[in-house]
């Protein structure tokens, strides 16, 4: 038996919904219907505890700045630590990798011609552990290794979501690859509308999210195609942040999946919260 992706799940990495859980206030009433809406997922990640989740996320200039912008990163460290962001790092655990399955994924995924930067130590900052905390709340430990994989959505140009959808599909033939029978969970974050500067700061379009989470789940390959501007114009600057969807979607089988959760909710800081987790058939 080889490895198999079971499962993927989408959502949001609002930072301040970090602070939140960091400082206690996730009942305040501004907060509780955030987390009520993660109460599910937490019960399933529970009872569906993966072997190793392939997290894609992205990198907001913590571990690389502009000195340095990798398209694709794959961290292949034993472990990753939570990042400084200016407020000191997060008080979560330590994540620790899988280095073997990520250096085979690596190996298979640039013999399949994608470009992946290599990356043996890097600290993983709000896009990673957000959503480690609102699917796994606030364990001593996180429940398994996770492998990140990081995606260039801050500096233009970024990749197409195309591209991104093609990845998944490369790293789907990864990991079903890897010779051990591992559960293997993709996650897809960031998103979902949101524009953090200039004269449309704080841009939310719901109309725009639902329809992405709808064509997320029943057309992927159609909504591949969406080019950056639809992104720019419609889901505001940060929205091209949704792209990573994309890699987690198209690692997932061919045939349609099961949608065990879907959530919307706003207002969190200034971001849309958008959440899905779909099942592979069995
Ligand atoms: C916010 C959202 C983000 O995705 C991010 O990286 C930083 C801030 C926000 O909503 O405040
Ligand atoms: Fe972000």
């Amino acid at each position: 038996m080889t490895a198999r992706i079971t499962a993927s799940v989408y959502t949001s990495h609002v930072p301040a919904i970090g602070a939140a859980i960091d400082l206690g206030k996730t009942a305040e009433p501004y907060w509780q219907p955030v987390f009520t809406g993660y109460e599910r997922s937490k019960a399933w990640m529970t009872a569906n505890k993966p072997d190793v989740i392939f997290l894609v996320y992205n990198d907001h200039a913590t571990a690389f700045s502009l000195e340095i912008i990798p398209t694709f990163a794959i961290g292949c460290a034993a472990e990753f630590k939570p990042a400084d962001e200016g407020w000191g790092p997060r008080p979560v655990p330590v994540v620790k990798g899988q280095p073997e399955l990520a250096a085979h994924i690596a190996q298979s995924v640039i013999l399949d011609d994608f470009d992946l930067t290599i990356v043996n130590r890097m600290d993983v900052d709000h896009g990673l552990t957000v959503p480690l905390s609102l699917m796994c709340g606030e364990p001593d430990a996180w429940p398994c290794p996770v492998i990140p994989f990081a995606v260039n959505v801050v500096q233009y140009p970024v990749p197409s979501g195309r591209r991104c959808y093609h990845l998944g599909k490369a790293i789907r033939k990864a990991v079903e690859s890897y010779d051990e029978p591992l559960n293997v969970q993709i996650w897809g974050t960031g998103g979902m509308s949101h524009q953090l500067q200039g004269p449309r700061a704080g841009l939310i379009n719901r109309e725009f999210d639902n329809a992405f989470l709808d064509q997320l789940i029943a057309d992927p390959e159609t909504l591949s195609k969406k080019p950056h501007i639809d992104y720019i114009r419609e889901a505001g600057s940060e929205g091209i942040e949704l792209v990573m969807w994309l890699v987690a979607r198209g690692a997932m089988a061919d045939t349609p999946p099961r949608v065990v959760h879907r959530f919307y909710h706003v207002p969190a800081s200034n971001t849309a919260v958008g959440h899905l987790i779909l099942e592979n058939p069995r």
